[in-house]
């Protein structure tokens, strides 16, 4: 089967049909939905089927396998609702488990590192990168390796946070309490005098407030969700796979999960900065 990160170059043109399918993302929960919500910006036209895994969640602090294990089934669930392409909207999943996805999927699979590392690279100037992220994303070393892959003379520093995805779904964005946690983790960043911080987790573009005042207006920070849109944008380009142009249409957002828990539909608009339509409730093969 074919597939991977980059296009076929000999690929026949898809048909609008084909086209028309809808883009498939998804995510160990209710984080991706920062990267639903770029797309959507991005390409209005354009359908989108989420998945979010709430029952399994958090994949930060889980064995790669089980990563991998849990990616090809949600990926095989979106190929079976007819998707164009899928998004791995989830950072740990990206790092664990992408070349497993471009390996067994025969639609283009995208993943957020790649990214959320170009941005950084184009933003520092003195050369000097922070990454945060789960304990799985930072340990799994696919940022640092992108990174050095891409500049080898980068000097990195890349700080597990695990506290911060609780605090933010907590909506505890102006708490003391995540100011401290958040002094607290990035020191490393500062001492390092990096000028651009890799929020490396779907979760952290929402405490970009916080994360700014504390790392101050010299530092950029770059926000996986929006690079990852501008990058899928550009790979449906190239493929040929955008909704045919003369279509006048509004794109649909339909989301799933695994487990429906009672704050989900708060939090989720929350993520994605509208009011959540249905929310299916899947049981996964
Ligand atoms: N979505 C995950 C990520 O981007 C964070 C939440 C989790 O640990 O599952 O790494």
């Amino acid at each position: 089967m074919h597939s991977s990160g980059s296009p076929s170059p000999s690929a026949p043109l898809p048909s609008p049909d084909k086209q028309r399918q809808s883009i498939g993302i998804f995510d160990s929960g209710v984080g991706g939905l920062t990267v639903v919500s770029a797309v959507h910006r991005l390409l209005p036209r354009e359908d989108i089927i989420y998945f979010g895994d709430t029952g399994r969640v958090p994949y930060g602090n889980k064995s790669p396998e089980m990563i991998i294990q849990y990616s090809l089934q949600i990926s095989r669930f979106l190929i079976s609702q007819g998707v164009k392409a899928v998004v791995v909207a989830c950072n740990t999943a990206t790092a664990h488990a992408l070349s497993s996805l471009r390996a067994s999927l025969s639609v283009p699979v995208m993943g957020v590192v790649v990214p959320g590392v170009e941005a950084a690279l184009s933003a520092t100037r003195n050369g000097r990168v922070g990454i945060i992220g789960t304990y799985g994303t930072i340990q799994s070393g696919a940022y640092q390796k992108a990174l050095l892959a891409r500049r080898p003379d980068v000097q990195l520093t890349a700080i597990p946070t695990p506290l911060l995805v609780p605090l933010i779904e907590e909506d505890w964005l102006t708490h003391a309490a995540t100011h401290l946690v958040l002094a607290e983790y990035l020191s490393p960043i500062q001492a390092a005098r990096c000028d651009s911080l890799v929020l490396a987790c779907t979760h952290y573009p929402l405490a970009k407030g916080v994360i700014g005042s504390i790392m101050g207006e010299d530092v950029t920070l770059v926000d996986s969700a929006d690079n990852m849109a501008r990058d899928l944008a550009r790979r449906l380009e190239t493929d040929n796979l955008l909704r045919p142009a003369e279509d006048i249409h509004t794109g649909r957002i339909r989301l799933h999960v695994s487990d429906l828990p009672t704050q989900f539909a708060t939090l989720a608009r929350r993520f994605l900065g509208v009011r959540v339509g249905a929310i299916d409730k899947v049981v996964l093969d």
